[in-house]
């Protein structure tokens, strides 16, 4: 029950493998992309559980494995990790010619991505996410970078990928509150373009969050489509692929209030900016409020927060998230874009906000 998604960027077009136990095969699909010695770059948490039989079989391909293994956490997304991994890849005598695998979640698939751009003016690389997170989003579409002190993913480049593995397996390991945070950005998809798929996910998205297979691979799956099909129309993001970001100017702004610490995650930020847009949408009139109703029931429904309230510790109040607003990249000419619903699965970028109505929707 694999799928294989096609990214089609022209002489640069590539597949996504999605299914299970996908690890045993993946030597065999980077084999046609590697050369000399194949770094495999990841993470402690990741090495611990999962590396070994990913070398095992790289191995037994007859490939040259060398595995480099990070911190865990978004520390090493900086340019003392870029140091450190560029470094360690030059060390190996990567060629121009070669490949480097990113083998973990989204910290190490930009940060390996970024790094693999940059080396030698460009290396070929290969994802192979372990989080849902990393599966339905990061590894997807050639975005690439680190954080820098003045926010997140300042300092990067697009550097698509040559193919991307993800194995719905992986995600068995992966801590309930960080398949959730995944799966924020399932959501999004729906609610984003595809309300067939919300509905679906209204259904079934419990059902692959306890860890139905088959579930799990068809909102992966799915996910990656409709990434895939937004990326080849506009790779840059200079219209569409801004509606990827649905739900993200609120949750980068609570994320940089709440000090990119564990009080709230990434994917948990989208699901609460989300709902926030979904609100917005309703008060300026746009999309109707059992839109916003049902999204909010359902991000409840499988336990993710969905309200500013949610977040624990101390609420960040409205005008201080208004300013964090601000200083998001997607701001264009002094404007915010947001990303607001006509409805689920219609969504569409705006500048237009008035402030009074988004400070009500940060106030409730
Ligand atoms: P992450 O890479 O930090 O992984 C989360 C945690 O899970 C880490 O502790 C990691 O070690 C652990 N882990 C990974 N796989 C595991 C597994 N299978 N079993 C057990 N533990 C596992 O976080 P993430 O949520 O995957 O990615 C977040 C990053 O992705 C952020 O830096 C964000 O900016 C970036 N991102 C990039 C894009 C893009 O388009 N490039 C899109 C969305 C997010
Ligand atoms: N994560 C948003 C994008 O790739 O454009």
């Amino acid at each position: 029950m694999t799928k294989i998604i096609t990214v089609g960027l022209g002489d640069r077009a590539y597949a996504i493998h999605v299914g299970k136990d996908l690890l045993a095969q993946a030597a065999a699909l980077l084999q046609p992309f590697a050369r000399g010695p194949v770094p495999v770059v990841t993470d402690r948490h990741v090495a611990d559980i999962h590396l070994k039989r990913l070398l095992d079989a790289m191995a037994a391909a007859g490939l040259d494995a060398r595995p480099i293994i990070m911190p865990p956490g978004e520390g090493s997304k900086s340019f003392a990790g870029l140091e450190t991994l560029t470094s360690q890849l030059l060390d190996m005598e990567i060629s121009r010619g070669g490949l480097i695998v990113a083998f973990g979640g989204g910290v190490i698939g930009d940060l390996t991505g970024f790094a693999a751009g940059v080396l030698k003016r460009g290396v070929a690389f290969a994802q192979v996410p372990t989080t849902l997170l990393a599966q339905v989003d990061s590894s997807v579409g050639g975005k690439t970078g680190i954080n820098t002190r003045q926010g997140k993913n300042l300092v990067g480049m697009f550097h698509q990928p040559r193919l991307v593995i993800a194995d719905t397996t992986l995600l068995s390991t992966l801590p309930r509150r960080e398949l959730l945070a995944g799966y924020a950005e399932v959501v999004k998809y729906g609610a984003l373009g595809d309300a067939a798929f919300f509905e679906w996910l209204e259904q079934n998205g419990p059902l692959a969050l306890e860890g139905d297979s088959a579930a799990m691979v068809h909102a992966v799956a799915h996910s990656c489509q409709m990434k895939a099909d937004i990326v080849a129309r506009d790779e840059h993001e200079k219209g569409d692929r801004a509606l990827l970001n649905l739900g993200h100017t609120f949750g980068h702004a609570l994320e940089a209030l709440t000090g990119y610490s564990d009080r709230m995650l990434h994917g948990e930020g989208v699901a609460i900016g989300m709902a926030l847009a979904a609100n917005l949408s309703v008060r300026l009139g746009l999309a109707p409020q059992e839109d916003a109703m049902r999204l909010v029931r359902h991000l409840k429904a499988v336990g993710l927060p969905s309200a500013i309230s949610d977040i624990p510790g101390p609420r960040p109040d409205a005008r201080s998230l208004m300013a964090a607003m601000g200083h998001d990249k997607k701001v264009a000419d002094g404007k915010i874009n947001f990303i607001l619903l006509r409805g689920l699965g219609k969504a569409f970028v705006t500048a237009n906000v008035p402030a009074d109505a988004l400070e009500d929707v940060l106030k409730v």
